[in-house]
């Protein structure tokens, strides 16, 4: 059912612990099923993408409880686990789906992975490509660019192999299918992306050598069960930053947010707009979190570019919202990525901002935004993106009029209370 809102000149007060991270959230049911023992999960993200993930393992027979603050997965390791006889339904998860190809290739069964009409759409050869080359058997659509994918597990090799998308997705298939291939998988990374997998492999107890731009993994290591500790995701926060810098006398504070080096893009973005932001760094072992406090700021646009992009690729749609109230024009490009996503957010964006009034230009690969320009109220479609649906809302705290909402459901996809946490803060 849509959504309305209207409000009035907001400011944002308090504080919020943002849901669990995404990315980190997946791994962790992902390690807890290959390795073997009891693995506890602790600030898990109960956001339908990440239950996509816990159906999947639960379908490979792997024993996994909720409970209200702690997931528990109870594996025998890979070896233990079951042919489907069902599809593997990944929902709306491209991160589910791209991992588990390389979790699935080397088993000894096989499997179908499917997924609603966006997962459908995204492109699933930039996989697969490098799985075909250490021998897996992969099919479906259009030569396995889309789902559904029918998986033969078999034996799988070790590869040499350099990254042609700055995709941590991508990196982490290979690395997954690398633990159970012969020999040493060799990866280059021409650009930085997201390192959880690495992180996390290291956890688990692999060793894993990382240098300059390259990744080496040895085949056949065996993982054991541990705890991991997900901070918040930063990619949630990003949209309560954004809501604190552009609404007038506000000041938040987001504690125990994920700032692994490879995700906080938008921090240094924030911070060479002119928006104020406090960084206090928390003690942890493994991923680094830190308290985050907001204070509403004036904006100036710049540009945003190159080996940035894959730091903040999930923040762009709030980043153009935000430069909507900069001053001056905010430009970005080498974003390409942004075509295949949950939608083409690069399209979305412009075309659901404009409608709110914003002066806002697609390019080929990213868009640029003159600023600042007043918002007005406007019918907004999220296109079943939860980012594009949580642009909305938060665009709505800068609009004079009402914003409607057609999907605000969506949003459970990554930050299940979204709402309650906004109405918290505005109230
Ligand atoms: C993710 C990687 C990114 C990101 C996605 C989550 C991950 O995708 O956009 O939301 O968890 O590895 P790509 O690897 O396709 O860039």
């Amino acid at each position: 059912m849509a959504l309305s809102l209207t409000y009035n000149k907001p400011s944002l007060k308090g504080s919020i612990q943002v849901p669990g991270d995404k990315s980190i959230s997946h791994r962790a049911i992902m390690f807890g099923s290959m390795a073997t023992g009891k693995t506890t999960v602790e600030g898990f993200l109960m956001g339908d993408d990440c239950l996509s993930t816990i159906a999947c393992f639960k379908k490979l027979g792997v024993k996994i409880d909720i409970s209200d603050k702690l997931v528990t997965i109870q594996s025998e390791g890979e070896d233990s686990w079951s042919e489907p006889s069902e599809v593997l339904d990944t929902g709306n998860s491209g991160t589910t789906t791209r991992l588990m190809l390389g979790l699935l290739a080397g088993t000894g069964f096989h499997s179908v992975l499917a997924g609603d009409e966006s997962i459908a759409k995204r492109p699933m050869k930039r996989i697969i490509n490098p799985l075909r080359e250490m021998g897996a058997d992969i099919r479906g659509r259009m030569d396995g660019q889309y789902t559904p994918l029918a998986v033969q597990g078999t034996g799988l090799k070790a590869i040499d192999y350099t990254l042609p998308v700055a995709s941590a997705q991508v990196k982490s298939a290979i690395l997954l299918a690398a633990l159970k291939a012969e020999g040493k998988t060799i990866i280059h990374e021409p650009i930085a992306s997201r390192d959880h997998t690495e992180i996390m492999l290291e956890h688990f107890g692999a060793t894993i050598a990382r240098e300059d731009h390259l990744i080496k993994l040895e085949g056949g290591q065996k993982l054991t069960a541990a705890h991991v500790q997900v901070p918040g995701d930063i990619s949630s926060a990003a949209f309560m930053i954004g809501a604190a810098l552009i609404t007038e006398g506000s000041k938040v504070t987001l504690k125990n947010v994920g700032i692994n080096p490879t995700r906080t893009g938008i921090l240094d973005v924030v911070k060479q707009m002119g928006g104020i932001i406090e960084i206090e760094e928390i003690d942890t072992q493994g991923e680094r979190s830190a308290d985050l406090t907001v204070t509403s700021s004036a904006l100036k646009g710049i540009e945003i570019g190159g080996d940035l992009i894959p730091r903040l690729i999930d923040e762009i749609p709030l980043i153009a919202l935000i430069a909507t109230q900069a001053e001056g024009t905010t430009v970005i490009k080498d974003a390409e990525e942004l075509r295949v996503k949950e939608t083409d957010r690069i399209a979305a964006v412009v075309k659901e901002l404009s409608k709110m009034g914003a002066n806002i230009e697609a390019t080929e690969d990213g868009m640029i935004i003159h600023g600042p320009t007043p918002l007005t109220g406007a019918e907004m479609t999220s296109y079943g993106d939860h980012r594009l649906g949580m642009m909305a809302a938060i665009g709505a705290l800068a609009a004079s009029g009402e914003i409607v909402i057609d999907d605000p459901d969506c949003i459970s996809i990554s930050y299940p209370n979204f709402f309650e946490q906004l109405n918290l803060l505005t109230n």
